[in-house]
């Protein structure tokens, strides 16, 4: 099976999740489109949803496959939450941002009363980390942001290189008009540590660590679908 078959395997297990009268969160990345496609025939057999993107793409996505949307400033207190992420690590901490809509997908799933991670199982991981941080940084003093994110690692014994990310010559801008750094730091055995430590320095604007905010992972592989949930996830590991 390839990792788009599993993505859809995900996504089909979470729409189980998904009831009429529902506010819903949409994420944002190949697993999630493959979750609006699905929720958008089950919309079209009469399912009665409204749902709040992510990201410019995800809203462009679902205003195309006529999925009801409606905004956060509308609907400030969503049901569920359905997104993707990069790294699914211990207690269900998360790495996301890979696409960058990290900071409105962060929003959006702490609005969210539940929310739930769908991913391939190539993504799942003992210790974060070895997909590169993406950190949302405020294009002013982008590089003493960028310093200060350096001292801050180091101060927890991380390092690795800081690229800003790129959209061919120009910095990627995302969807609230910031920056993004994507650092490789490797590991990140201490994720919550650095989570704080980051959030203290003025031109982060966001991060990509999502500490405490999934509730549940349904994560496909090639024998099969099983869903995590926080406490699940710490008995594995163990
Ligand atoms: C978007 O900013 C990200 O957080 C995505 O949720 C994450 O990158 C997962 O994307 P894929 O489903 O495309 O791997």
């Amino acid at each position: 099976m390839d990792a788009n078959t599993l993505k859809t395997e995900a996504a089909r297990a979470a729409l189980e999740h998904v009831e009429g009268g529902m506010t819903l969160g949409i994420g944002t990345g190949s697993t999630a489109e493959a979750f609006v496609r699905l929720l958008s025939e089950r919309v079209a057999a009469g399912l009665d949803i409204v749902g709040v993107p992510t990201s410019e793409r995800t809203a462009a996505l679902c205003r195309e496959l006529s999925v009801p949307l409606s905004s956060l400033e509308q609907t400030p207190e969503l049901d569920l939450t359905v997104d993707g992420a990069d790294e699914v690590g211990p207690e269900l901490s998360l790495i996301k941002g890979g696409g960058g809509a990290l900071l409105r997908e962060k929003i959006v799933a702490a609005a969210s009363r539940r929310m739930i991670v769908i991913a391939d199982e190539s993504k799942v991981v003992e210790t974060l980390g070895r997909f590169p941080l993406p950190i949302e940084v405020n294009p002013f003093g982008l590089r003493a942001t960028a310093i200060a994110v350096e001292r801050t690692a180091g101060r927890l014994g991380l390092s690795g290189a800081l690229e800003t990310r790129m959209a061919g010559e120009k910095p990627f801008v995302t969807d609230g008009g910031h920056f993004i750094i994507d650092a490789s730091f490797g590991r990140i055995p201490a994720p919550r540590a650095l989570a704080e430590a980051l959030n203290a320095i003025p031109g982060v604007v966001e991060h990509g660590l999502f500490i405490g905010l999934a509730h549940a992972a349904i994560i496909a592989g090639k024998d099969g679908v099983r869903a995590l949930d926080a406490r699940s996830r710490i008995e594995e590991m163990e």
